[in-house]
């Protein structure tokens, strides 16, 4: 489980899945806003050196088909996945994230010592991953029905059609402030990982990281108390504080 202080913590699954939603995603965001925003010079050069308008509609819609499939693929594996306990239910949000947020704001207070105590994923994770889950799922739904218009309005009315474009044209800006702000300030510019948090892709990350961020889950792969694993981490801060002073 772990070698050279590294734990396991995403499988090569997992990795290959975020590259998809990475590059999908990336490509989406371009093709699409840059047709929203069709009169701004960043978009007509876009668009000019993409081939032009039809291009770019269908580099959309066909990157729309992989990003479909690795969404789909996602939600079937994880349901399958904890259906036949296989993986844990670790992304779903229960009561302690809400007591853990607020623990955490009396800790940035001064009120608490130490931060909250979290598993796999703590509350900050769990509510972006569903924000972009949710979001990407709408984008899904809402590309459909723009791109099939006419068999859909065969068993929907067509207000529909209008709704889907507002809806997807202004999930697309939600989604993409969540992704550019939220997610790449806690994987890039957040202080504690600055320059880069490369868990992701490596699929380690250090003992003491995990120690840190993670201690119910460290404690249940090395089989011993939280309690210990917490001591025995202040414990060295404690002891590299005092060497820096
Ligand atoms: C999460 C990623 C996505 C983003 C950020 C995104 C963004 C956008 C934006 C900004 C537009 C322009 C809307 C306008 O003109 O105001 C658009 C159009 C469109 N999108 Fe998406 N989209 C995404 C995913 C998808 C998916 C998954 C599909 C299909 C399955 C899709 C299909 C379409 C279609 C059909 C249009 C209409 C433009 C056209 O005729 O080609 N999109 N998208």
């Amino acid at each position: 489980m772990s070698d050279n202080n590294k734990i396991r913590r995403f499988s090569a699954f997992r990795i290959a899945e975020h590259w998809v939603f990475m590059i999908t995603f990336s490509i989406l965001v371009i093709t699409g806003l840059s047709q929203k925003f069709y009169s701004l010079d960043l978009s007509m050069w876009l668009i000019f050196h993409l081939g032009g308008i039809d291009y770019v509609r269908l580099i959309h819609r066909y990157t729309g088909i992989i990003f479909l499939i690795a969404t789909s693929m996602h939600v079937i594996t994880g349901i399958i996945g904890i259906a036949f306990r296989r993986w844990q239910p670790s992304m779903v949000i229960n009561k302690k994230d809400f007591s853990d947020a607020v623990h955490n704001i009396k800790y940035y207070l001064g009120m608490e010592d130490h931060p909250a105590i979290c598993d796999r994923y703590g509350y900050r994770q769990k509510f972006e991953y569903w924000g972009v889950l949710i979001g990407s799922i709408i984008m899904v739904f809402s590309g459909l029905i723009l791109w099939f218009p006419v068999s859909v309005t065969r068993f929907l009315p067509g207000e529909i059609i209008p709704a889907a474009k507002v809806l997807h044209t202004n999930q697309a800006l939600l989604i993409f402030a969540v992704i550019a702000l939220w997610h790449i300030y806690n994987s890039i510019f957040s202080p504690e990982i600055f320059p880069l948090d490369k868990g992701i892709f490596t699929g380690t990350i250090s003992r003491e990281r995990m120690a840190l961020e993670h201690p119910v889950e460290l404690a249940r792969i090395e089989n011993k108390p939280v309690e210990e694993i917490l001591s025995a981490h202040r414990e060295t801060e404690r002891h590299e504080n005092s060497e820096v002073n």
